[in-house]
């Protein structure tokens, strides 16, 4: 199944110059979304995976799946303001902007076992964020897993030179 095809584009979206990788046109196809997950959870899957953490809002959607497929928790890395208890917090740049995230403060415990989720890693400033966040808390980040990966944005570079793995099924050039 070429899971690639199963991705729309959007050109000029959410602003001129931006080719908008749309990852829902996958998640709706039944066939293509239970692939590209156990796709993605696949190496992971002999690993003692404590905890899925997946990036606000698309990373939630893959992250919950993967999280049950590995019998792991999920824990939600979200845009600011919108956690109930203490958090702690990251910012970082965007494609097309700037955003913050945040993390329950208790969400992990030291040592445990994280897959960081997310569909897409353009700069890589999203998932570095998360990384520091769920470092900060004394987890070990095992890897960050993509849909999508662009690489002429340079994030799987930034996201291993801190010695966190990546993993992506697909790459748009
Ligand atoms: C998109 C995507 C990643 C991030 C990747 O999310 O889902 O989280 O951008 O970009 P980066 O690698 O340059 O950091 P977006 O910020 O559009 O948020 P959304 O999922 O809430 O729509
Ligand atoms: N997040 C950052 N850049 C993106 C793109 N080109 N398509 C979809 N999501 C993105």
């Amino acid at each position: 199944m070429d899971l690639k095809s199963f991705i729309r584009t959007i050109p000029d979206y959410p602003k001129a110059g931006i080719m908008f990788r749309d990852v829902t046109t996958l998640m709706g196809h039944p066939q293509a979304f239970r692939r590209a997950v156990d796709e993605l959870v696949q190496p992971f899957a002999g690993l003692k995976i404590d905890k899925v953490a997946g990036i606000e809002a698309r990373g939630f959607i893959l992250g919950g799946a993967c999280a049950h497929q590995l019998s792991a928790g999920f824990v939600p890395l979200r845009k600011k303001g919108k956690l109930p208890y203490k958090s702690i917090s990251q910012s970082y740049e965007l494609e097309y902007g700037i955003d913050e995230l945040e993390m329950h403060e208790d969400a992990v415990a030291p040592g445990e076992r994280i897959l960081v989720v997310d569909d897409l890693i353009a700069t890589g400033g999203t998932a570095e964020a998360g990384i520091k966040l769920l470092q900060k808390g004394g987890a070990i980040v095992e890897a960050a897993i993509f849909l999508v990966d662009l690489p002429e944005l340079g994030g799987t570079q930034k996201i291993e030179a801190l010695g966190v793995p990546t993993v992506s099924l697909m790459r748009f050039d």
